[in-house]
C-alpha cells in the first residue's frame, strides 16, 4: 500500500475527488491532507473522509516541518491540488518523480509564478484563446516546468467568462486527476 499526501490551500474540490477515488483502493491511500491555511475548506473535506490533516505556516514550511511530517508518516507520493506556496527545494528533492501538480491551463501557456486559479482563467479570457485545459505534471525546481504527464483541453467560446472557463477546467480536473495519479503509482 502506497501512502499519498495531498497539499492544498483552498476549497479542495480536487482533493475530495482524490479521497473519494482512493477510499477503497488496495494500491494507495490518502494518508495525509496538509494545508498552509488553517481555515481552508479542504480540511473539512479531509474530516469527512477521516483522513488526518496537518497545517503549517509558510515559515514552518521553509524550516522543513512539512518534510519532517511527510517522512514521519512514510509518505511515498505528494499530490499538489491547488497548493499555492512555493515548495522548498529540499522537499522537492525528497520526492524525485513522486511529486505531482495539477495546473488549470495547457502548460507551457499561462504557467509560472503568480499564475493560479482565477488569475489563469482571466488571462485565458483576455487573450482570446479558443481553448484551455488542464496539465498534470511532475514537480521540479522550476515553477510549472516539470515533465508533463497528461493534458486535456476544453473549448473557450466568445460567451465564456472567467467563471465559466473555471467550471469547464474544474470538470476536466475532477474527471481525470485521480485516474492519472492511479496510473503513475506502481504497486
Ligand atoms: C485547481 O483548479 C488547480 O488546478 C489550481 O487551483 C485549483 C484548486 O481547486 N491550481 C493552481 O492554480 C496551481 N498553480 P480546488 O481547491 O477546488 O481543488
Amino acid at each position: 500500500m502506497k501512502n499519498l499526501a495531498i497539499l492544498a490551500s483552498g476549497s479542495g474540490s480536487n482533493s475530495e475527488k482524490i479521497m473519494e477515488y482512493f477510499q477503497h483502493s488496495k494500491k494507495a491511500q490518502i494518508a495525509l491532507v496538509a494545508s498552509n491555511k488553517a481555515d481552508a475548506f479542504v480540511l473539512e473535506r479531509a474530516r469527512k473522509f477521516k483522513v488526518p490533516s496537518f497545517t503549517f505556516t509558510r515559515k514552518e514550511l521553509d524550516a522543513g516541518l512539512l518534510l519532517q511530517k511527510l517522512q514521519e508518516e512514510k509518505i511515498d507520493w505528494v499530490i499538489l491540488a491547488g497548493f499555492l506556496l512555493k515548495i522548498p527545494e529540499d522537499l522537492i528533492r525528497a520526492f524525485p518523480d513522486r511529486m505531482v501538480n495539477i495546473h488549470p491551463a495547457l502548460l507551457p501557456k499561462y504557467g509560472g509564478k503568480g499564475m493560479y486559479g482565477s488569475l489563469v482563467h482571466k488571462a485565458v479570457k483576455s487573450s482570446g484563446d479558443t481553448e484551455t485545459g488542464i496539465t498534470i505534471h511532475m514537480v521540479n525546481e522550476q515553477y510549472d516546468e516539470g515533465k508533463i504527464i497528461f493534458q486535456a483541453a476544453a473549448t473557450v467560446t466568445e460567451s465564456d467568462t472567467p467563471e465559466t472557463i473555471a467550471e469547464k477546467v474544474h470538470a476536466l480536473e475532477h474527471r481525470y486527476f485521480a485516474e492519472v495519479i492511479d496510473s503513475l503509482i506502481l504497486e
